[in-house]
């Protein structure tokens, strides 16, 4: 496995393996390597002869009071991992290579980023969507992995491939889980002992919620009771239950419906979501 800190070290790498015909599997992360990381990088392994995992702390997607600063750093660990994983190659660039002087860019997220997260955290979206399509020209990568744990991200990506007409397959991976529903997540080691174990309630809710959505339940009122539910543990940030494709109002015409949550435990920010398919009318 190579290491990579720059742009021009990784190009001439990825140069010689397009001669030979070689396809490029992209897997960008923040470090911080956890289950749900690895099982993208065992998804790209499957999509193609090389994979190329990138690790850089993005600070255009963190908002002024957020974890920037204090993001896990677990780069020694990481590398282990992707080693055993047989990743071709690891880019860890600076913020130097990533934006360097006088860079600039009109790149901005679409309007799937505007309610949900890209509410909550302004600017969020514009900053994922400026390093993903600069990575994306840095690496030009066959195909790249996201983790449908960000589902708002994983669609804010595939609209700007569209809109900017990238030649880039975009494939989403399924959650992972801890035994007890959490969804994997970095941020989970900000969690005490304590918080750590109420965490599990966030999972639990969400699939009650699904019951009562699949229950033909109102919505609105299985919201409301989802929301008393999920209070008890957290403090909501916001609790939606939407057209998953659109992330509009579900309708008639809605063929996937998407439960998606963030919620606050302590100064910890947990998002979680449930994709599936709404109950056939025979
Ligand atoms: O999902 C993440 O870890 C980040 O948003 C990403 C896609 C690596 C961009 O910084």
């Amino acid at each position: 496995m190579q290491v990579f800190n720059t742009i021009a070290d990784l190009q001439a790498t990825l140069k010689g393996l397009r001669a030979k015909g070689d396809k490029i599997a992209f897997v960008p992360t923040m470090g911080g390597l956890h289950q749900g990381h690895l099982s993208l990088v065992e998804q790209a392994n499957q999509h193609a002869d090389n994979v190329i995992v990138s690790i850089f702390v993005n600070p255009t997607q963190f908002g002024e009071n957020e974890d920037f600063e204090q993001y896990p750093n677990t780069l020694k660990e990481d590398l282990k991992q992707l080693e055993a994983l047989q990743v071709a190659g690891v880019f860890i660039p600076d913020a130097q290579q990533m934006y360097p002087d006088g860079f600039s860019t009109n790149i901005k997220a679409g309007h799937l980023a505007e309610g949900l997260c890209g509410e909550k955290r302004p600017g969020h979206f514009d900053g994922v969507v400026q390093v993903v399509h600069r990575l994306f020209e840095i690496i030009s990568p066959d195909i790249a992995i996201f983790g449908q744990k960000d589902y708002q991200q994983l669609l804010v990506i595939k609209q700007m491939v569209n809109e900017y007409s990238l030649p880039i397959n975009i494939i989403s991976a399924d959650i992972v889980r801890e035994a007890d529903g959490l969804a994997m997540s970095t941020r989970n080691q900000y969690l005490s002992a304590k918080e750590r174990t109420e965490a599990a309630n966030l999972y639990r809710i969400l699939v009650q919620l699904k019951q009562d959505v699949l229950s033909n339940k109102a919505i609105d009122s299985a919201i409301l009771n989802a929301k008393q539910s999920l209070a008890k543990h957290f403090k909501v940030d916001y609790l939606s239950v939407l057209d998953a494709n659109t992330l509009s109002a579900t309708s008639d015409n809605t063929t996937q419906i998407a439960i998606l949550c963030a919620v606050f435990l302590g100064s910890t920010r947990l998002i979680d979501n449930i994709i599936f398919y709404p109950k056939q009318n025979t």
